[in-house]
Parts: C-alpha cells; structure tokens; sequence
C-alpha cells in the first residue's frame, strides 16, 4: 500500500514509526511531516487543509490510504471531500465524516449526543448573544468553581474554569460579544464542573465494531504537581495503574458502546479513531470531551504499545471488517516526557539547534515539532521533542525516558520532571 499520513507533531511522527513496520506498506509521505518523519517516509510539502492538492497529489502517487493525524481537517470535512470524489473512489480515508467529527468540532454536538444516548457527562447548557441573560441566570443557578466552554476549536484553549462567580459573567460576556475564542465562542457550553482523576481511552471503529487502545493518561499543565497554563500536553503515561478492570468494563459498557450504537443510529460515518476524555468521579466514568483523532502525547505511549500491524487495523477499518482483525498490546509500561521551548505555551522562539538526539540508548525519541537544516536539527514548535520508553513497570520506563532527555538540549529547552508521579503515588 502506498499511505499518505496528514501531520507534523509527534503523533504523526509515532504513527510514521508505526506505519513504516507494516509489511503491508510499499511507500509512506507524510504531509508536512517534521525532521523526525523523514526517517520512516519521504515528506510532502502539502497543507493539510488544501484538499485539491492532497487530492492531486493522492492521484499522482497513487496512493491507496490517507491517515488524517489531526482534527482539523476531519472538522472541515475531508472524509466527505473524498467520499464524494469519483475520481478518488480508489483511496479509502481513516477519519469521520465531517458530520460525525462535530462530536469535537463542536462542544454543544457532542453534548447533545451524549444526551440523547445516555452516555454520562456533566450537565450543561448552551448559550449565544441572544441568551446572555439566561446564561447569567444559569450561571447563578450553579455552584463554583464554573466551566465555560467556547462551543468551536479553540486549538486547546477554550475552556475557562472560573472560581467566582463575577469572573464568570464576565467571561461569558466576553466569549460571546467581544470574539475571546473567535468564532469558536459563537456558542458557549456552561457546564457543571467534576472533580476527579482523568484519562484518555481510544477506539478504533469501522463504524459497527471496534477495537479499544490502550489507555493513557497525559499531563496538560506546564508546570510540575499540574500548576500553571495547559498545554497541549507535557507527557503522558501508559497504561494508568488506577485503570482497573471494573473501571474499563464501565467505561466499555456506559461510554464506548453507547457511542458507537449511537453514531450509527445517528447516521454518523466513523472510521478512524475516537479519543474519550474521561473523568472518574467517585469510581463513575464521564465523558469530558471527545475527540475525533488520536491523542498527542499519548499516541507517543499509545503507539509503541500497539503489537500489530497498524496497516492491517486500518484495511480492516476501510473495508468494514475490522471484527475480523487481530489486535495484540505490549504488556510493558510506557512514559513520555516533551521537551518544550522556553516560554510556551505563551510566546516562545522557534529555530534552535537541538543537541544530543543521537546519544539516545534505550528510549526513543518522537520529534513533535522539529525542522531541518542538513543534518542539523532545529526546533520548531511550542512542544519540540516527546521521548519515550518502554519498561517492566512504569517507575522502570519513566526512568529510562528521564535518563536520556537528560542529554538532549536546545537553548531555552524546558520539560516537567513529575510525569507519573500522582499515580505512582496513588499506587504505592
Ligand atoms: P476539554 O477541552 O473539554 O478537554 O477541557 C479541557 C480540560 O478542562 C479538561 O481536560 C479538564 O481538565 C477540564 N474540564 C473540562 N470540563 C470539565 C468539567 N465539566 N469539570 C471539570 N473539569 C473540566
Ligand atoms: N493530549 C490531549 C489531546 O491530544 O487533545
């Protein structure tokens, strides 16, 4: 098969590993792809967002399978873009359909749907201009600390936990009529705030059956013991000591089935991957957020889990015989840790030399924002390297990762040194 993989993060990056395994593939491109990517496929210089040029680009490389990293594309419809394209009825396409990729492109969507099919979530509201009033009205009615969502993609940055109420209105009014989020703050869901532990559980479907990852639990905040502004993500764990059996079969029987009956019932096409953001409040599951795509970092602790082959899954989700498909997970622990640019997530200074990538032994390394000049690697992004082990336990694999991030370093490099910690603590 000749893939096309649309992305340039460390989860592209750990997907490119992954795909590069298959003896399935003839040849891999990743669209943009970073310095990481070329070492498993040849990088194109394409937009994720220009749909005629991966289409023209598809038809000329003969391409047999498009693997979309991240939501944006999903959300703007690429998956209809080649379902309605006769000339790319040869190219099967791992995503939702833009309809169905509204249960992340829209945070009022995935509320409504959780709903009407009984998958427990936060009780919400949603307002817009024309109802600010009753939004206060709601927000009086509720108790703090108060969770205002902008109803769009906000790139990870549209949520606000406010703890007085005063802040709230203000927040609400802001997000509404003065563009806070832009357009993404057209609508805004207040909801009732949980307090629990969370993790990410991930799915694969072919839209009737499917095939749950390993789980993962990532670390938002930018500073250590979670303090500070959230970021895409500082490093995350696999799979979560407190994630037990009971917990998972509830997880299974009350979110991940209703939501794959539901999604047919609904007529919602899905086939690719869905990311539930769970929160467990007393033992119970619920539904934060979903996501149309696959978690980063924790693709990078998902991924090296993942025993089979990745091609394999997704011919299996193309041509709707996922059932039949075999799927195997390495039973060790895996840690991530992401080497970050000084400053982010604020404002922080791309273009530094990164050094020490090649005195890795043991762990490796997932660039999730690097670019490259010759043999020189530089940084590229906010998050730049995520690096990753494997290990026995996860005191063992957080070791080994904490160990060789140690050597790599980049003007201003910054990254937490408690990843795992809270739940070894919990364990112990
Ligand atoms: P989201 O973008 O929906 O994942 O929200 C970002 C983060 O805000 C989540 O990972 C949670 O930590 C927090 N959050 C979102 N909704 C709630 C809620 N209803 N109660 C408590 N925390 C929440
Ligand atoms: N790590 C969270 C996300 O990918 O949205």
């Amino acid at each position: 098969m000749k893939i096309l993989l649309l992305g340039s993060g460390g989860r592209e990056h750990a997907l490119s590993w992954k795909i590069s395994q298959s003896s399935q593939l003839d040849k891999l491109f990743i669209a943009p792809g970073n310095a990481g990517t070329k070492a498993y496929g040849t990088n194109v210089d394409l937009s994720i967002l220009d749909f005629p040029a991966i289409k023209f680009f598809c038809l000329e490389n003969e391409i047999s399978m498009v693997v979309v990293g991240p939501e944006d594309p999903l959300v703007e419809g690429i998956y209809d873009f080649f379902q309605s394209d006769v000339e790319l009825s040869g190219v099967s396409l791992i995503g939702p359909s833009k309809e169905a990729a509204r249960l992340e492109g829209s945070k009022d969507f995935a509320k409504k749907f959780m709903f009407k099919h009984g998958i427990p979530t936060a009780k919400y509201a949603t307002f817009t201009k024309d109802t600010l009033k009753k939004g206060y009205d709601f927000l009086e009615s509720m108790k703090a600390p108060y969770v205002l969502k902008a109803d769009g993609l906000a790139a990870g940055k549209g949520v606000l936990i406010l703890d007085n109420l005063a802040d709230a209105k203000k927040e609400l009014k802001s997000m509404l009529f003065d563009g806070k989020f832009g357009k993404a703050g057209n609508q805004v869901v207040i909801e009732q705030f949980l307090k629990g532990i969370e993790l990410s559980v991930f799915v694969i479907t072919d839209g009737d059956s499917y095939k749950i990852l390993p789980e993962a639990k990532d670390y938002k905040r930018i500073g250590e013991g979670d303090t500070g502004l959230n970021t895409g993500g500082m490093g995350a764990i696999s799979p979560v000591p407190f994630a037990n059996s009971t917990l998972k079969e509830k997880i299974e029987n009350q979110i991940i089935i209703p939501t794959i009956k539901g999604l047919k019932a609904d007529g919602l096409v899905y086939k690719g991957f869905i990311f539930f953001g769970i929160i467990m409040v007393k033992g119970e599951p619920y539904v934060i957020e979903y996501n149309c795509r696959m978690g980063d970092p924790e693709t990078e602790v998902v991924i090296p889990r993942l025993k089979s082959d990745i091609l394999d899954l997704f011919e299996g989700v193309a041509s709707n015989t996922l059932s039949e498909r075999d799927i195997q997970f390495d039973e060790r622990s895996a840690a991530t840790v992401m080497m970050v640019s000084g400053g982010y997530p604020e404002d922080y200074e791309i273009g530094k030399v990164i050094f020490g990538l090649n005195a890795i032994t043991g762990s490796m390394v997932f660039h999730a924002g690097t670019s490259s000049d010759g043999p020189t690697v530089l940084s590229n992004g906010g998050r730049v390297i995520a690096v990753t082990s494997l290990g026995k336990t996860l005191e063992i694999a957080l070791e080994k990762s904490y160990n060789n991030i140690e050597n790599i370093e980049f003007e201003g490099s910054y990254f937490r040194k408690d990843i795992g910690k809270d739940v070894l603590l919990i364990k112990n």
